[in-house]
């Protein structure tokens, strides 16, 4: 008799069954952090980045991603027959087939999230388990100048998004398993905190620039879906992010680079205002903590209790930047300046921002108890690990800082 050998099953070489997210918003600052702690964390995900590139996005933030592969096949996902769905988009969609740039692990799509159409068809193709939405216009100071275009990429846009998601998750009134919304808000929302006290997810809504009026109204609707949908939506409110990557209209790229350049360091008012700072991995690994298991219809807070004020921080930045790059060695003439021994000597207090928001400080124990968060990541660490990103990445800061920036910069600072 023929002896037959037990089939061996080696669990190990069966991947997991993929998990789609659409991240939006993932070649801007945290999006783009996001990605690459996603892609590390969680080898059976699959990534779709939709994102319009507006000034703030920089697909050079991926640049690493772009050939990822876990070893799965698009049909593992969908099943594939794309090609006819790809030539009648192409009629009716603004953005050219070749802006879908595609690997196995790592998808990325140049669309803008308002558009219904582009949407619904990332959905069809893709079949995301999970939404993060991150893409919005994000500078308070560009909502003073220009609040329009804050209403539509962050009110409307998480409206479409959240009505296409219902599209293809909710049928015969049951929303599919292992479906979630997160929409990415701010402490903003909040408004503004005198010397005590902070913000925990029950205090009231009280937005005052343009910028977090849009965040509040985006999470208002969102929550709108929960309450009148049920549907599975997180709100994640977190506090000032900084690492790398981030675009220099915010205040710790902006000072750094103004000091590389031996440009002026605009302090606004007297820089006594206080924000709470968070490095931005701690930010997403929140994030990815609260998209598994955030209870449904819940806000949670994210925060590492590091509150500084502005002045504070700028003095950090220049004493790092006095110790790791003295004046003396660096290559941009002090011509303009031949006094220069210090950084700090380019600080100078200018006109404050209209409607300034005071203080800034998060409640993160919610997420603590219920998801055991905590930041891992201590200020000093973060800020030397930071400052020294910009020094190492001066091409990416140069890149990012022509054009539309220098146009932006002269009409934001040159009155000042
Ligand atoms: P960012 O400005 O660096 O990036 C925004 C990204 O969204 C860019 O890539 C941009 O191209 C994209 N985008 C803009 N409009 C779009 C549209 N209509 N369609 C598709 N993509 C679009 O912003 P960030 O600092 O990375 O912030 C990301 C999110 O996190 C925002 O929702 C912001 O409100 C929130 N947030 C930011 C902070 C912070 O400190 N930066 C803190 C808390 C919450
Ligand atoms: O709190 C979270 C928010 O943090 C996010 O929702 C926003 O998207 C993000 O931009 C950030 O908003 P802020 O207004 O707090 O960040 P910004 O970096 O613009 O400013 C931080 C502080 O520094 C603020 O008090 C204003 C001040 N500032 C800023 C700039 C750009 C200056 O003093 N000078 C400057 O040139």
């Amino acid at each position: 008799m023929k002896e037959t050998k037990p089939q061996l099953q080696n669990p190990i070489s069966q991947p997991p069954a993929p998990i789609s997210i659409l991240v939006t918003g993932g070649a801007g600052f945290i999006g783009s952090n996001f990605i690459h702690y996603m892609i590390k964390a969680h080898p059976n995900y699959i990534i779709i980045n939709l994102d319009k590139l507006t000034y703030a996005g920089n697909l050079e933030n991926l640049k690493d991603i772009n050939r990822m592969d876990a070893g799965f096949k698009e049909q593992d996902l969908v099943g594939g027959g794309f090609e006819n769905k790809i030539q009648n988009l192409k009629h009716q969609i603004q953005y050219p087939i070749s802006d879908i740039q595609q690997s196995t692990r790592y998808h990325f799509v140049k669309g803008d999230i308002a558009n219904t159409e582009l949407v619904d068809y990332i959905f069809e193709r893709f079949k995301p388990n999970y939404v993060v939405n991150f893409a919005a216009e994000s500078h308070v100071d560009r909502s003073i100048e220009n609040p329009k275009i804050f209403l539509e990429t962050n009110v409307i846009g998480t409206q479409v998004l959240l009505d296409v998601a219902k599209k293809h998750w909710l049928a015969s009134g049951k929303w599919k398993e292992g479906v979630k919304f997160v929409q990415i808000s701010t402490d903003e929302v909040y408004g503004s905190l005198g010397p005590q006290g902070y913000f925990t997810e029950k205090t009231p809504l009280d937005p005052h620039s343009p910028y977090s009026a849009s965040k509040a109204a985006a999470d208002l609707i969102t929550k709108a879906y929960f309450d009148t949908f049920d549907m599975p939506i997180n709100i994640t409110r977190c506090s000032n992010n900084y690492g790398p990557y981030q675009f220099p209209e915010k205040l710790i790229p902006l000072m750094i680079n103004n000091a590389l350049h031996h440009k002026k360091i605009p302090v606004y008012g007297d820089g006594k205002q206080i924000r709470d700072w968070l490095y931005v991995e701690d930010h997403c690994r929140a994030i990815d903590l609260v998209m598994q298991k955030g209870r449904i219809g819940e806000v949670y807070n994210i925060g590492g209790h590091n509150e500084m004020e502005n002045i504070q921080i700028v003095n950090k930045i220049c004493s790092i930047l006095d110790e790791l790059y003295p004046i003396s060695k660096n290559p941009t003439s002090n011509m303009q300046h031949p006094t220069l021994k210090s950084y700090k000597q380019l600080i100078s207090f200018v006109a404050d921002r209209p409607g300034h928001d005071r203080r800034y400080g998060i409640d993160a124990t919610k997420i603590h108890e219920e998801l055991g968060w905590q930041p891992l990541v201590d200020f000093d660490e973060g800020i030397k690990k930071t400052v020294e990103w910009y020094l190492n990445n001066q091409e990416w800061m140069d890149r990012v800082t022509s054009g539309e920036y220098m146009k932006y910069y002269e009409r934001m600072y040159s009155w000042r």
